[in-house]
């Protein structure tokens, strides 16, 4: 077992130590989120960043990066009630299981406990300031996604907006609370967390390119779900840009009446129409910059080789 992995390990021992407490369905819906770890990849960033320091403080770097995955669990539990997903790492989501209300109070529960975990271990209760500035990222990003729906001239820039806020921000915060915490200099962390932001873009232009591509067995969630929810996502929003017949408008304008058959024919135009293939050049592009800056900032520490791992494998992933 890699070092990462143990401490992985740790991680999951002290969120379990942590959400204990709260009785009833509330109780009982967190501890069913954290019966199946999903893939840590916001821990590890801040395990492996907060390493690479020459003070890293191991307890409370567990238990911070144990604070950045209940966050992340959190912003889970509530995009699947705004997406009405019943899925979830290959099971009922929490509100599916529990229903919507239980589903927002545990939400909240875990926003809460993250903010309080990481004030018990930061070395500087300055800190909680970028954890709130994140949330309020998380959630601008969330929302303007939200008001975009069904919206079918939404544009890229207003896409990878959208993609920096929800997903992006909470990836460039944990490298950068990580590098804070194990002790390297402020500008470095500055530049992790632009590592964590490129890294981020391209996670989630990957996902929503999953979204048309993978099926429901690989991914443990649902797929094409997004369209019919009126969630244009980048592979679609690029392809209705090229669609010069308006076929593609016009089946995507049925909004929630869209069939079976009709989603099939989106999933084909998608594609036919470079969708796919464009979001994957722009996840290759944000991979690549991660890459360099990766080099040229952190290539003399370790766990640089691990970083650049994930980084890679998560771009061609599917799962
Ligand atoms: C899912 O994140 C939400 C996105 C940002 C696409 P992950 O794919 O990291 O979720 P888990 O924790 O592994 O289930
Ligand atoms: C993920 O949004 C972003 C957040 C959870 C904030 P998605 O809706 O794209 O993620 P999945 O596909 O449900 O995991
Ligand atoms: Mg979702
Ligand atoms: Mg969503």
């Amino acid at each position: 077992m890699s070092r990462l992995e143990k401490e992985l390990r740790k991680v999951q021992s002290s969120i379990q130590k942590n959400i204990r407490t709260p009785k009833g369905k509330l109780g009982e819906a967190i501890r069913y989120t954290f019966s199946k770890p999903g893939k840590q990849l916001r821990p590890s960033f801040v395990l492996l960043f907060g390493n690479m320091g020459d003070e890293p403080k191991k307890e409370r770097l567990i238990n911070i990066a144990g604070s950045v995955e209940i966050l992340h669990n959190a912003t889970l539990i509530h995009d699947d009630i705004i997406d009405n997903s019943s899925v979830r790492r290959g099971r009922e989501s929490v509100q599916a299981k529990y229903g919507k209300t239980i589903a927002l109070y545990a939400g909240d529960y875990l926003f809460a406990l993250s903010l309080q975990l990481l004030s018990e271990n930061t070395s500087k209760i300055t800190n909680l300031r970028v954890n709130g500035s994140t949330m309020q990222k998380i959630l601008a990003g969330e929302t303007t996604q939200f008001g975009n729906e069904y919206n079918t001239s939404i544009t890229e820039k207003e896409y990878l907006e959208q993609i920096r806020g929800k997903t992006a921000s909470l990836f460039g915060y944990s490298c950068y609370i990580g590098a804070l915490e194990g002790g390297l200099n402020k500008r470095l962390a500055r530049s992790a967390q632009q590592v964590g932001v490129l890294f981020g873009q391209a996670f989630q232009l990957r996902d929503d390119i999953l979204d048309y591509t993978a099926s429901t067995a690989e991914l443990k969630k649902p797929v094409l779900s997004d369209v019919v929810n009126g969630v244009y996502t980048g592979p679609l929003i690029f392809a209705l840009k090229k669609d010069n017949t308006g076929k593609l408008n016009k089946l995507v304008e049925k909004g929630k009446d869209i069939s079976s058959s009709e989603l099939a024919q989106i999933e084909y135009l998608v594609n036919e129409l470079g969708g796919i293939r464009h979001a994957q050049k722009l996840a290759n592009d944000f991979t690549s910059s991660a890459l360099a800056l990766l080099k040229d900032k952190f290539s003399n520490y370790s766990g640089y080789d691990e970083v650049v791992e994930i980084v890679q494998k998560m771009l061609t992933r599917n799962y």
